[in-house]
């Protein structure tokens, strides 16, 4: 580790099933492989209130939530070269881990070497705070899960193959999807998005057609998918940035009606809704810090980041929720409440009062 005097105490926000408090917690010093990050911008994502008010009794997880940050290298850890103290950064740290180190929620993180990049100059911090988690989920997904080529490697051969084919992306206004919609166009794929309040935003990303989902019954949506993909061959994948009974009764008909194809779900497949012949439906994770991902995530942190930065790729719509840490319960409030729509909720550490 870099020799640089850490400071000794922080703040966070602890998560458990009564809800959140503000706590001291120390500075964990980085161990090999890692980074110590001094938060400027945190990001929220579904899960972080899922994890202590739905699916308790399941993980019996508490701890310091979120997963996204954005800052300064504080300190890097035994055989980090690639960063120093003072470099900008953004990281997708790791999920639900018995260590506090690794939360978002308070003023230092700790993130794997491998899920922090380099920031360009021209991208703000609360932007950058939006692309780990959700990112990470759509590069894995649609490359991984879909075995789609990415876009930044591989045979040109394989790359063309998938070029025009149509992909269905349910819930292309999403943090998710959002991103799915970007990187699903630059490797040239015919998207068509579904979407409700936030269509338009889901326009402006690049998607080629996108269907409104209100006051429409699943017969209904079901139609106006099938006549956007038609002319572009038939659908065989699909992206479920949703994943509720509804959408994924509508996404098995059409695959199924296909002849097959596969379905990416960013939430548990439940075992009793039964797939159609041909059609493989796979629980997707931001498995960017799994052995198996590491290598591949790197690369594709470290090669969007620039698009980013250029300003070809687009991170989430902000929206900064004030009072910095300290704003962290409301936010996740409104996530389980659902009210968030075509924004990313980003607190700024430097707001939270008292720090
Ligand atoms: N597996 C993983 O590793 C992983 C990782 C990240 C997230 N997730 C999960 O993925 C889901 C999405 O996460 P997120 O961060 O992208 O959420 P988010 O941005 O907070 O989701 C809100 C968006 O969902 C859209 N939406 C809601 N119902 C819809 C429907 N029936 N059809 C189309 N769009 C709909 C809304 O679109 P409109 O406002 O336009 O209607 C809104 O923009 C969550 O369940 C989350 O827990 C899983």
């Amino acid at each position: 580790m870099s020799t640089t005097t850490l400071p000794q105490k922080q703040k966070g926000v602890w998560f458990d099933p009564s809800g959140c408090s503000f706590r001291e917690f120390d500075v964990t010093p980085p161990g090999p492989g890692e980074v110590l990050i001094k938060n400027v911008a945190v990001a929220s994502n579904p899960k972080d209130w899922k994890y202590t008010r739905v699916w308790y009794d399941l993980v019996k997880w508490e701890g310091i939530e979120g997963n996204d940050v954005a800052g300064y290298v504080e300190a890097v850890g035994e055989g980090v070269t690639e960063f120093k103290k003072g470099d900008r950064v953004a990281a997708f740290t790791k999920m639900t881990q018995p260590h506090p180190k690794w939360g978002a929620y308070q003023q230092y993180s700790t993130a794997p070497l491998s899920t922090t990049f380099p920031l360009g100059a021209r991208t703000a911090f609360e932007d950058a705070a939006t692309l780990p988690l959700a990112l990470g989920t759509a590069f894995i997904g649609l490359y991984r899960t879909l075995a789609i080529p990415p876009f930044i490697t591989g045979d040109t051969k394989e790359k063309d193959k998938v070029k025009g084919k149509p992909i269905l992306i349910y819930g292309a206004s999403s943090s998710v999807g959002a991103y799915t919609v970007q990187l699903a166009k630059l490797s040239g794929l015919y998207v068509v998005g579904v979407a409700g309040s936030s269509a338009e935003y889901a326009r402006s990303l690049g998607a080629d057609v996108v269907v409104d989902y209100r006051g429409k019954t699943p017969e209904q949506i079901s139609a106006e998918i099938t006549k956007a993909v038609e002319g572009h061959g038939a659908l065989h994948l699909v992206y479920d940035a949703v994943s509720t009974q509804s959408t994924r009764l509508i996404e098995l008909e059409l695959l199924g009606k296909a002849g097959g194809g596969k379905l990416c779900s960013v939430l548990p497949w439940p075992e009793e809704l039964k797939v159609p012949v041909g059609v493989e439906a796979v629980w997707t994770k931001c498995s960017a810090t799994y052995e198996e991902d590491t290598e591949f995530a790197a690369k594709m942190y470290r090669a969007l980041s620039p698009l980013v930065d250029s300003g070809l790729f687009k991170p989430n719509r902000v929206r900064i929720i004030p009072g910095g840490l300290a704003g962290v319960p409301k936010g996740v409030e409104m996530l389980g409440r659902e009210e968030v729509s075509g924004e990313k909720l980003v607190y700024l550490v430097g707001d939270t009062p008292g720090l």
